[in-house]
């Protein structure tokens, strides 16, 4: 369904991609893992056309769209959470799902999807008028996906969904993630929550410093040593991975 060869992207003179490729089959939950700053985002953003690769390709189902703009690729069919929860502080709950639906014109398709939105986290209709910005930060990370759910999209980019939450909704997202992938949803999940991402998703793949070090399943990642010792908290960087709570 996505495919990734060689991407190289920079942020002006700075590489901050050095030729990641990597897939994602129709039907997968697919996790990217590693440290802060080793172009995770990045490559979330490359996929959606927020930035521009300046080598390599990207395929979603067959057809080519690095260097499509972003409006395009989510009428493509990819929903992107973006990190921290980014949605609109000042709108409702209601006109930030609205605007998430903004490539549908027709008016009842448009609140027919945000019922069907709610049904994922019905706690939110009841504050569909609601200023997003006053929620709780767990009610504005629900209230971040289910915008990206507006366009019923094929995949769903998810940028570190468990940030900054607390134990119970980390798990309530967590449960979220994995029901939709299970009504047919591919994903393509960020996580920080190792532990937790591998124990739900098909595929991992482990970046370092924009490459990307090792790939497999989650017996495979957890065989490896360094995926144990860097982000399972085992052996001498046992330091480091207080970073890696899972
Ligand atoms: N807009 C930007 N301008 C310049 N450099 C950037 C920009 N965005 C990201 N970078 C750099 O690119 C590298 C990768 O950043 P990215 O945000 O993709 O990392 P990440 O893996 O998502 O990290 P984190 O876990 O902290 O979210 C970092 O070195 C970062 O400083
Ligand atoms: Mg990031």
């Amino acid at each position: 369904m996505l495919k990734l060869v060689g991407v190289e992207t920079f942020y002006g003179k700075i590489k901050a991609l050095h030729g990641v490729s990597l897939e994602v089959k129709e039907g997968q939950l697919v996790t990217i893992l590693g440290a802060n700053g080793a172009g995770k985002t990045t490559i979330l953003k490359t996929i959606s056309g927020l930035v521009e690769p300046e080598h390599g390709t990207i395929h979603f189902n067959g057809q080519r769209i690095d260097g499509e703009d972003s409006e395009k690729i989510v009428a493509l069919g990819i929903g992107h959470v973006p990190e921290w929860r980014r949605i609109f502080p000042e709108l409702t709950v209601e006109e930030n799902l609205l605007m998430g639906g903004f490539l549908i014109k027709e008016k009842e398709l448009l609140y027919e999807r945000m019922e069907e939105a709610f049904r994922h986290f019905p706690i939110l209709e009841k504050r569909k008028k609601q200023i997003a910005g006053t929620m709780s930060g767990g009610e504005q990370q629900m209230l971040a996906i289910l915008r990206a759910l507006m366009i019923r999209p094929k995949l769903l980019l998810l940028d570190e969904p468990s940030l900054g939450l607390s134990p119970i909704l980390v798990r309530d997202i967590f449960t979220t993630i994995k029901d939709l992938h299970q009504s047919g949803v591919t994903i393509l999940l960020v996580e920080q929550n190792v532990n937790r991402a591998l124990s739900i998703a098909d595929y991992g793949y482990v970046l370092t410093t924009g490459k990307i070090l090792l790939s497999g399943t989650y017996e495979e990642l957890l065989n490896e040593e360094k995926v144990r010792e860097q982000y399972l908290g085992e052996g001498k960087y046992m330091r480091r991975s207080k970073l890696w709570s899972g």
